[in-house]
């Protein structure tokens, strides 16, 4: 069997919680393969809304087993606020979570030096999460991290040796921190992870997928926040990219099976950074109030624009997206016009391709196409489709050259049109 891999094309937020929530019932174990509690997923059914952000979004339907890959950075204080807090709403998952042995942890230093490398950062700060991600990560590529398999052995003298390197750096960095307030919480954390089955993840799923079971590989962040691909530096510490599925699970690039792309109907970017179809005008403001673009878990204010079919293209080519799933089409439902951006202008030059670098000087150039001023968020079907929402379609398919197999046209679990099976 294959792993089928659903990962966001754009700067992360476009729906990817719900749709690994609505395929999970056509899989056996579901895996997220990168980051860690700077995702927040939004999943919503029979008038309940989850937001998680280390979990894999596959744990409410039908006792699936879900797991935390190796690729994943783990913050066990906010781990066991997110255990806690679905436990009490009715959710144990302690038999069908299991953890990575090679995921590393994210150690409460970390969380630290993020805050004191933005501080220091001043104007060009990157607009993190916050969460010590970049810190942890930086830690895993130098040789220096810690690991889910460290808490079984020796642990406190590895967690020592980690901490004092760390405190060196915020000493020399004049950054005053409070460590003892964050490490009561943080160990009790780790007690909480050695409630679930720890594993060697990369054998439990090569072993699932010989055996014929069906895997889902569940990204966090988008292709433009990968730390490869992304809009460099402002991008996140991880490969979001469908390549991360392999070295953040541990399966071969053969493995592959279908890549599901999921987009927004415009775009949206939390912190810093480049953004060409930026609105912020009334258009972008009312993008944000229909689409209540707010960080599920900062609250900032998420900056809205136009569909971006440049970086789409370009995300498509890096994924090798099979098929793509269009997410808050609802939230265009009653525009008069809506703009899609098909190429840039770069210094008077025109071009469809991504460029190394976006910034200021990349403007869009936009096609424009009608509204369909119609409230989708009931339909069922696609034979309900207004005629210009299947031109929009149509005409964004012809662009990127890959079919919208679902539509989603709500939060709601049951607002989505899936359009053909395979
Ligand atoms: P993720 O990080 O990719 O899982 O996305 P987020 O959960 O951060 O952000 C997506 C937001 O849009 C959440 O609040 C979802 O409940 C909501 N959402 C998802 N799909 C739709 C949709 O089709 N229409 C509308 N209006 N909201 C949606
Ligand atoms: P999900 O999985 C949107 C952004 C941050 C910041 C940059 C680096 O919910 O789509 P980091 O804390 O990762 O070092 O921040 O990346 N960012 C996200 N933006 N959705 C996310 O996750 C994000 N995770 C990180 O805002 O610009
Ligand atoms: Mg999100």
């Amino acid at each position: 069997m294959k792993v089928d891999v659903i990962l966001g094309l754009q700067w992360g937020d476009e729906g990817k919680g719900k749709i690994v929530d609505v395929l999970t019932p056509s899989y056996d174990l579901v895996a997220r393969f990168q980051g860690g509690p700077n995702a927040g997923h939004t999943l919503e059914f029979e008038g309940n809304k989850y937001i998680l952000r280390s979990i894999p979004s596959g744990i409410f339907q039908g006792g699936k087993i879900n797991i935390i890959g190796n690729g994943m950075v783990l913050d066990p204080d906010l781990f066991k606020a997110e255990i806690d807090s679905l436990e009490a709403s009715g959710h144990g998952l302690t038999d069908r979570l299991y953890i990575s042995r090679k995921a590393h942890l994210i150690l409460p230093t970390h969380r630290l030096l993020d805050q004191a490398y933005e501080t220091q950062k001043g104007n060009s700060k990157i607009g993190t999460t916050g969460k010590g991600i970049g810190p942890a990560y930086t830690d895993k590529i130098s040789r220096n991290g810690l690991r889910i398999g460290d808490i079984e052995e020796h642990f406190e003298e590895k967690y020592k040796q980690a901490i004092a390197r760390h405190e060196a750096i915020l000493h020399s960095m004049n950054f005053e921190y409070d460590l003892k307030a964050l490490e009561s919480d943080w160990f009790k954390g780790i007690e909480s992870i050695k409630r679930f089955k720890l594993i060697d993840s990369e054998h439990f799923i090569n072993e699932a997928l010989k055996s014929g079971k069906k895997v889902l590989a569940e990204g966090a962040q988008g292709t433009i926040l990968d730390i490869d691909f992304g809009s460099y530096p402002f991008v996140t510490s991880s490969n979001t990219v469908c390549a991360g599925a392999c070295t953040g699970l541990g399966v071969a690039p053969s493995a592959i099976g279908e890549v599901y792309g999921i987009f927004k109907a415009y775009c949206t970017r939390v912190g810093s950074g480049p953004f060409p179809t930026e609105l912020t005008d009334s258009t972008g403001q009312r993008m944000r109030e229909l689409g209540h673009e707010y960080g599920s878990v900062t609250g900032r204010p998420r900056r809205c624009g136009w569909i971006d079919l440049v970086a789409l293209k370009y995300a498509i080519m890096i994924n090798g997206v099979t098929q793509l799933i269009m997410m808050k089409s609802d939230v265009m439902d009653d525009f008069d016009t809506i703009n899609l951006c098909v190429a840039y202008q770069i210094n008077g030059v025109e071009t469809e391709d991504f460029p190394f670098e976006i910034n200021d000087l990349t403007r869009p150039i936009y096609a424009e196409l009608p509204g369909w001023k119609t409230d989708m968020t009931k339909m069922q079907s696609e034979n309900e489709f207004p005629e210009e929402f299947n031109a929009y379609l149509s005409f964004i398919e012809e662009v990127l050259g890959v079919k919208v197999k679902m539509v989603s046209v709500g939060a709601d679990r049951e607002q989505t049109i899936v359009r053909y099976t395979d």
